[in-house]
């Protein structure tokens, strides 16, 4: 695996005779990666003749300063698993190197992005598909995989290779779960002993058929915060805290 640390050296590499006759998968995450974004490699290996994972904590998604300090930051174990993954890229730009605009030029959806996640995190999804969108001009995947836990970032990330005609295949992966069906997430890691006991339960209220409107309830009274609990696009989804870490899930409806 070939870790790259700057804009320059990628594109460097990426003009060169390696990727010759080969496809080339992409996996964008912020890292503190688990089994989920594993998922995605694996698939990712499975249809292209090479794989890039990037590792970005993105600031420009982080509405909340306190959420992207306290983010998962976990590089030589990333490292480590994306080696032992088989990854032939590992990508690792600093902010500056991304950001080169200060984050003057940025990416709006006007529909989508206002609902659910969109109405409780201002400016998370302008800087997502900013980023999607920087990081797709630069590693030129053919597939870029995106996992469905973050369905209304891949329904975004979707409308928007389709909108800005961006030579690229959207591929969604499936939810990956603990055994207790949690579903799995970086933030998970910053959940404590107690929080990380009540967590499934976000999936159980999710699947036990009750009214959304009980759905909230129960979730409030076993000890969460519930942001929403809505139907859309053939899935149910919700959002809620549990102490400071926010969980999102979904499923079909
Ligand atoms: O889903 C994530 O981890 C992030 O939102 C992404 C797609 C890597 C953009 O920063």
């Amino acid at each position: 695996m070939i870790a790259v640390n700057s804009v320059k050296q990628w594109r460097t590499l990426r003009a060169g005779g390696r990727f010759a006759g080969k496809s080339l998968g992409f996996v964008p995450t912020m890292g503190a990666l688990h089994e989920g974004h594993l998922s995605l490699l694996r698939r990712a290996r499975r249809e292209n003749g090479l794989t890039a994972v990037s590792v970005f904590v993105n600031p420009a998604q982080f509405n909340d300063k306190e959420d992207l300090a306290r983010y998962p930051r976990t590089l030589a174990a990333d490292a480590e698993l994306l080696k032992a993954g088989g990854a032939d890229f590992l990508l690792v730009p600093a902010a500056s190197e991304i950001y080169p605009d200060g984050y003057r030029y940025r990416v709006s959806e006007n529909e989508e992005s206002r609902a659910l996640c969109g109405a409780r995190r201002p400016g998370h999804f302008d800087g997502v598909l900013t980023v999607v969108l920087k990081l797709l001009n630069l590693v030129k995947p053919d597939r870029a995989y995106f996992g469905e836990k973050d369905y209304q970032q891949y329904r975004l990330v979707r409308g928007m290779a389709e909108a800005l005609f961006l030579d690229v295949k959207i591929v969604p992966c499936p939810i990956v779960r603990e055994p207790d069906g949690l579903a799995m997430s970086s933030r998970n890691l910053l959940l404590g002993e107690e929080e990380r006991a009540i967590a499934p339960a976000l999936n159980m209220v999710l699947t036990s058929g009750a009214p959304l409107s009980r759905m909230k309830k129960a979730l409030a009274k076993l000890g969460f915060e519930p942001d929403y609990v809505e139907e859309r696009w053939g899935r149910r989804l919700a959002a809620a805290k549990l102490g400071k870490v926010r969980l999102i899930d979904n499923v079909e409806a």
